[in-house]
C-alpha cells in the first residue's frame, strides 16, 4: 500500500470511496467536502492524502490548518474526512493514512490536530475529549462528545475557551 498526495485528477476515485464508505444519507455532503478541500488554498497547505493498493485508490484523508483566534501562531489542523472503501477496510489503511498525515504535521511544525468522530476509533491514535475542550468548534455540535484534538511538538494548550475557524469547505453547519 502506497501513500502520496491527492490531486484534482483523483476526485472520480474519492466520489467513489465516499459514495460506498459512508451511508447514503451521509456520503453527499461528506464527498462534497473531500471533493472542495482538493481546491483549499490554504497557508500553511492543505494536506490531502490517497492510499493506493493494487493500483486502486482505496483510501482518502484530509488535514486542513484551522486559525485559533487568540494565538495565531498557533499551527493547528483538523482531520477530515477519512474513508476507506469497504472492501479494503480493517487492514490498518485508515490507521496508516492518520500516522502518514500525523508524521508530516510532526515534520512541519504542528501543535494541535482536532478531529470531530467517533472517539472509540480516533481514541486509538491518541485524540481525546479533554485535549479538545477549551476550542470551541465554529458551529454548535450535534455530538459533543465527537469533538477531540491531540497535540503535537510539546504546545501548550489554552487555559481558557477560545474560538477556532476553518476553511471554507469545512464552513457547513450540517457537517457539524
Ligand atoms: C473508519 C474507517 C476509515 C477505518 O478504516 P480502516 O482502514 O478499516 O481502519 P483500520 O484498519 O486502521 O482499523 C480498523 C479497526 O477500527 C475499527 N473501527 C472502524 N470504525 C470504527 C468506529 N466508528 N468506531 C470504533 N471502531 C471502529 C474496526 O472495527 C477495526 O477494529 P479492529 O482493529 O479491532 O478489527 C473505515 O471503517 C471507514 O471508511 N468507515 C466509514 C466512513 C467513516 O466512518 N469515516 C470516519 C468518520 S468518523
Amino acid at each position: 500500500m502506497d501513500i502520496r498526495i491527492a490531486t484534482k485528477q483523483d476526485c472520480d476515485s474519492i466520489k467513489k470511496i465516499y459514495s460506498s464508505a459512508f451511508p447514503k444519507d451521509e456520503s453527499e455532503i461528506v464527498t462534497k467536502l473531500a471533493i472542495a478541500l482538493l481546491s483549499e488554498n490554504t497557508t500553511p497547505s492543505t494536506i490531502p492524502l490517497i492510499a493506493e493498493a493494487n493500483g486502486s485508490v482505496v483510501g482518502h484523508i484530509t488535514f486542513s490548518p484551522v486559525g485559533i483566534k487568540s494565538d495565531e501562531s498557533c499551527q493547528a489542523y483538523i482531520l477530515a474526512p477519512l474513508a476507506v472503501q469497504p472492501n479494503y477496510q480493517k487492514r490498518r489503511i485508515g490507521s496508516k493514512l492518520i500516522e502518514y498525515g500525523m508524521q508530516q504535521l510532526l515534520t512541519i511544525g504542528g501543535n494541535i490536530v482536532f478531529v470531530y468522530g467517533d472517539p472509540k476509533y480516533y481514541g486509538r491514535f491518541g485524540f481525546n475529549a479533554e485535549t479538545a475542550r477549551n476550542y470551541t468548534a465554529p458551529y454548535k455540535l450535534q455530538y459533543p462528545f465527537g469533538w477531540q484534538a491531540i497535540v503535537l511538538n510539546e504546545y501548550i494548550l489554552e487555559k481558557v475557551p477560545v474560538a477556532i475557524n476553518c476553511v471554507a469547505s469545512l464552513c457547513d453547519p450540517k457537517l457539524w
